[in-house]
Formats: C-alpha cells, sequence, structure tokens
C-alpha cells in the first residue's frame, strides 16, 4: 500500500490508473479508524480496482471550541487496518499541504446545512464540502463511500456533486453498531465504561421511535417526544436535537408521508457528543 503525504503523489498515481482505465474508489476519513469505517473500504473493494482512503483531520470543519486538538488519532493502526483490507493508497497529508497559506476558496451547500448539527456546529459543513471537494479532484475518483451515520453529511454531499455537477457516484453504506446497538464512532474512545454503558439510551430510543414510524405512527412531534423522554431519563444524556426531517430536503416535518431521516445528536455528561439516527425510505 501506498502511503503518500503529498498531493502530487496521489495525482501522478492517479495518472498511471487512469492510463490503464482503472476504477477508482475513494474513502474519506479522519483517521482513527473503526469497523464503520472498515465496512467503507471493503466495499470500495469490492466495486472499484484502486482504493484510496484518505486520512486527514480536517481542521476546517471544527469550530473554535470542539475537538480538533484532542481528536483521537493512530496513524500506524490506520495504515495496518487498510492494508489488511487491500487499500491501494492511504492519503495523509499536513493541514499546510491541504490549505495553502492564502487560502480562501470554499465551498457549501445553503438550506441542507442549516438544521440539525448545522444548528450547533454553524461551519461544520462548509468545511466538510470544501475538504471533499479538494478530495474528489486530487483523487479523480469514480465512486466515493460515506457512512449513513453522518446522514446530513451524506444528504449534503449528495447534494453537492448533483448541483455542481461532478464526475463521481456517492455511496451511502448502513450504519456499523457495536453488538450492543451503539453505532460505531471514533468519538466512543472519550466515553469511559460507565458513560459508554449509558450511551446504549441513545439507540434504545431510536429503535422506539423506528417501531412507532413503522407500525404507522405519522404524528413527528409523537416520535420526536417519545425519543427525547427516553434520552432524557439518562441523567447525564443532554439532547442538543432530536429531529424529524424529510430525507431529501432535510426539513422539518409534523406529519410522516414521505422518507424521513430522525437523528438525534447528544451530549454525554456534557463532554461527549453522539450523533445516530434511523432513516426510513
Ligand atoms: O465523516 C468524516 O469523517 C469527515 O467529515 C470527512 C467526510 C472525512 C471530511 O473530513
Amino acid at each position: 500500500m501506498i502511503r503518500a503525504t503529498k498531493i502530487d503523489e496521489v495525482k501522478a498515481n492517479v495518472r498511471e490508473w487512469k492510463k490503464a482505465g482503472l476504477t477508482i474508489g475513494l474513502v474519506p476519513t479522519m483517521g482513527y479508524l473503526h469497523e464503520g469505517h472498515a465496512s467503507l473500504i471493503e466495499r470500495a473493494r469490492r466495486e472499484c480496482d484502486k482504493v484510496i482512503v484518505s486520512d486527514f483531520v480536517n481542521p476546517i470543519q471544527f469550530g473554535p471550541k470542539e475537538d480538533l486538538a484532542t481528536y483521537p488519532r493512530d496513524f500506524e493502526a490506520d495504515c495496518r487496518l487498510c492494508e489488511g483490507l487491500g487499500a491501494d493508497l492511504i492519503f495523509h497529508p499536513e493541514p499546510d499541504e491541504m490549505y495553502l497559506d492564502g487560502f480562501h476558496s470554499y465551498v457549501g451547500v445553503d438550506t441542507l446545512s442549516t438544521e440539525l448539527c448545522g444548528k450547533s456546529r454553524p461551519i461544520h459543513f462548509n468545511g466538510v464540502c470544501t475538504v471533499v471537494s479538494k478530495l474528489f479532484n486530487i483523487t479523480e475518483a469514480d465512486k466515493a463511500y460515506f457512512g449513513e451515520k453522518d446522514a446530513q453529511q451524506l444528504a449534503i454531499v449528495k447534494r453537492m456533486v448533483r448541483d455542481l455537477n461532478f464526475n463521481i457516484e456517492i455511496v451511502g453504506c448502513p450504519i456499523i453498531r457495536e453488538e450492543d446497538g451503539l453505532a460505531k464512532s471514533s468519538r466512543n474512545t472519550y466515553l469511559n465504561e460507565d458513560e459508554r454503558k449509558k450511551a446504549l439510551i441513545i439507540h434504545q430510543a431510536l429503535t422506539k421511535g423506528e417501531q412507532m414510524v413503522r407500525s404507522g405512527e405519522k404524528d413527528a412531534n409523537k416520535v420526536k417526544e417519545t425519543v427525547r423522554s427516553i434520552i432524557e431519563s439518562e441523567p447525564i444524556c443532554r439532547v442538543d436535537y432530536v429531529e424529524i426531517v424529510d430525507w431529501n430536503e432535510l426539513q422539518k416535518v409534523d406529519t410522516i408521508d414521505g422518507p424521513i431521516l430522525t437523528a438525534v445528536a447528544v451530549y454525554m455528561d456534557e463532554k461527549v457528543r453522539l450523533i445516530d439516527n434511523f432513516i426510513v425510505e
């Protein structure tokens, strides 16, 4: 597996692969890889001739009070996992390789970014769209793989690709969970054992909400209230939001009568913010 830190190294490999008529799959990550990422890499491996994993903690998607400095990193472990899964190249640039002095060009998707996580993380999705656009240009990938755990991110990237005519197919992949239901996340490592156990209430609440929707409940507020009250029954959980939005426009719905995303963000003990969701198509 090639380890590249420079954009030009990636481009040189991409040029060779394209010349040989090979397809390229991109898995964009911020590293500290877990089984959720592994499932994306495996799918890319099955569907594309060459697989690039980007491993870059993108500073411009973190707000001033967020966890950029402490975000977990273990590049050697990431390399072992990617190599084991048959990735061809891991791209691990320094921030100043991605953002040159005087960097002033940003990509954003307006309305889809204002609800859900966009409310408490106002610059986040512009940072995501900007880095993802750069990665699409650098890798010239045919397909890029994103997890449904960040469902808003997935919807925003899909819309950006459609609106700006990027030549790439965005593939959404199901949430991977621990055996007990907790959604896999690099941020789970911030939880101590007790918080980790208590975080299970999030999946339990969403499971109850999903049962209500699937058995015909149309009143979005009733579903949201049920989910919220289950989560809040655990005193160390503070709900940032519980929201039901339509799965295309990400706008709030009162009545459930089409594809919906039910998404939550929850602070555990005021220090770790976890997200999770369910989608009913
Ligand atoms: O989902 C992530 O890990 C990041 O937001 C992404 C897509 C790699 C962009 O930095």
